[in-house]
């Protein structure tokens, strides 16, 4: 495994704050799924990898309690933001700079999330464990905790790296800048990581003169394949209640995009 390419692959995407809630901005689906877990569950809830607030905020606006972490400071420092904008009803949800890979908050909750893809900047099976008895260690007696992986798509991870692949054109949120998307990547069958690289070329022409040269941005993520998921679960001493492979709730099957994960300790 590339050390310094899994490094910049946990932290680039998540440098430009404001471009990642524009690119996610469609993607509501996984926010109700939470919504109803803790519905559900009940709070406070502990939000791993909670980046600028995407599923925190809903979760406080719905009066839940939260405390949530993560790596990057830009997306802290942009779900900061979001938390001024939320009503006085609403709790505060207490969020702080933290490494999913080694936390120690003291305290136990009913609820543990971890929203969109994030475990898959834990790269290996030895560290998701470590991770897991983490997580062991913050949840209540009869708790939950849920997440979601992307499900490993053979397709995808077998496409050209040398191809651009999507290109889409955009205007980026905040300096205005017309922008082609692409991305690429190369997989490492053997550490199952996939290398992506996203591309934002400027689009040449009038107002966007001299506005620089294309950004590569890298972004790492472990293919976690659901039979070794589930074992890895176990092992660390979690029952795997359910499994789906949609936010819907629709079962998990060979064309399902994400992995989802509700689980208990036994
Ligand atoms: C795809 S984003 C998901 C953010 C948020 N959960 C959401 O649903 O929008 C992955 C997040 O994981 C964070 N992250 C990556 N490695 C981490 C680590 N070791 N500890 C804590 N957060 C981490 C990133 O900074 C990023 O905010």
């Amino acid at each position: 495994m590339n050390r310094r390419l899994l490094r910049r692959g946990s932290r680039d995407h998540y440098l430009d704050a404001a471009l990642y809630d524009h690119e996610y901005r469609r993607r509501r689906e996984d926010v109700r799924f939470y919504r109803k877990v803790a519905d559900e569950a009940g709070g406070p809830i502990l939000e791993l990898g909670c980046g600028t607030g995407r599923v925190t905020m809903p979760l406080a606006r719905d009066g839940h309690h939260l405390v949530g972490f993560d790596i990057s400071s830009t997306m802290l420092a942009r779900a900061r933001q979001r938390l001024t904008r939320l009503p006085k009803r609403c709790p505060r949800p207490l969020l702080f700079r933290g490494d999913l890979q080694h936390f120690a908050l003291g305290r136990r909750f009913p609820l543990i999330i971890s929203a969109f893809n994030t475990l898959q900047h834990v790269y290996t099976a030895e560290r998701l464990l470590a991770v897991l008895a983490h997580v062991a260690r913050h949840l209540e007696t009869g708790g939950l905790f849920a997440f979601d992986v992307l499900m490993p798509d053979c397709e995808w991870l077998a496409r050209d790296p040398e191809k651009r692949w999507v290109r889409r054109r955009f205007r980026h949120p905040e300096t205005g800048e017309q922008l082609i998307y692409s991305t690429n990547h190369d997989y490492d069958a053997v550490g199952q990581v996939a290398y992506v690289r996203i591309y934002y070329s400027p689009v040449e022409g009038e107002g966007n003169k001299g506005q620089g040269n294309e950004r590569v941005v890298h972004l790492a993520h472990r293919q976690w394949y659901p039979q070794e998921l589930s074992l890895i679960l176990e092992t660390a001493g979690f029952r795997v209640e359910a499994r789906y492979g949609g936010f819907g709730r629709e079962g998990l099957s060979s064309v399902s995009e994400s992995q989802i994960y509700l689980c208990r300790l036994v």
